[in-house]
């Protein structure tokens, strides 16, 4: 295999060749994607190795896998550390990325929602049914997330709230607990966390799951190497036709 190595106004031929780098994110996320990786023949590391190695270059020096957190793999991909990576679509929803989604893998399926804390008598008992109710006149709606575009963007329309939106870095559901905030917007997947801290869904924002994107110019220069990956990741999925990641 060759290298490309692009010089202004040709593209000269080197025997060293980079490996096709994927980033990959920590977490939930990771496992169904090294399934994922390996279902197609790729000879993917287990989670125990990269728990130790955060860059790991399989033996052939074809792939090197980069394990960064979610939020951040958009960025490896953007700025050409990686030629393709997997993260969530609400981290490409969030961020404002010059990447390209290139298919819903069809796994790590989960929901954004608007959440409050469950009516006084509890969510099952027949009590008022929660909702984020009708602020009186000047009264502000403090909104924690971890995804202040996303609860910006999804409240900009309502002329009926006034909405401060709150960052948080994670825990969100702490901050309707303890007066930081009168709702949340965030990540509802099996619901166990927002149960546990007494917390309702009353608004679905839109639905997530794992996205395959893909460096532009590596989309180009590197099209050789991703296609066989691309196209047996996709074979049982729909392509999202070069469509912007937001
Ligand atoms: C996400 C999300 C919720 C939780 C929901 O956090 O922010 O806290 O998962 O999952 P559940 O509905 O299955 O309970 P994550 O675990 O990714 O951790 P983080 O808060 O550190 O981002």
């Amino acid at each position: 295999m060759e290298s490309e190595i692009v010089d202004e106004s040709c593209v000269i031929r080197s025997r060293q060749v980079a490996p096709l780098g994927i980033a990959l994110p920590k977490g939930r996320l990771l496992q169904p994607s090294l399934d994922a990786l390996r279902g197609i023949g790729l000879n993917c590391p287990d989670t125990d190795e990269l728990d130790r190695r955060l860059v790991y270059e399989t033996a052939d020096g074809r792939v090197r896998f980069v394990i960064a957190r979610p939020a951040d793999v958009p960025a490896y991909v953007e700025h050409g550390a990686a030629d393709l990576g997997i993260t969530g679509k609400d981290v490409l929803v969030e961020g404002d990325w010059n990447v390209c989604e290139l298919l819903d893998l069809g796994f790590g399926k989960c929901r954004m929602a608007v959440a409050v804390p469950a009516p006084a008598d509890g969510p099952d008992c027949g009590a008022a049914t929660p909702s984020l109710g009708s602020p009186r006149l000047g009264q502000t709606l403090r909104v924690a997330t971890k995804f202040p575009g996303i609860a910006r963007r999804y409240f900009a329309p309502r002329r009926d709230l006034c909405v401060q939106i709150i960052r948080l870095s994670g825990a969100v559901e702490i901050a309707p607990i303890v007066g930081l905030a009168d709702a949340i917007v965030d990540i509802v997947d099996t619901g166990r966390t927002l149960a546990d801290n007494g917390l309702v869904v009353v608004e679905q924002i839109m639905q997530v799951s794992a996205r395959l994107i893909a460096n532009r110019a590596s989309l180009q220069l590197r099209s050789a190497a991703i296609f066989p990956v691309t196209s047996a990741l996709g074979e049982h999925r729909s392509p999202l036709c070069d469509a912007m990641a937001h």
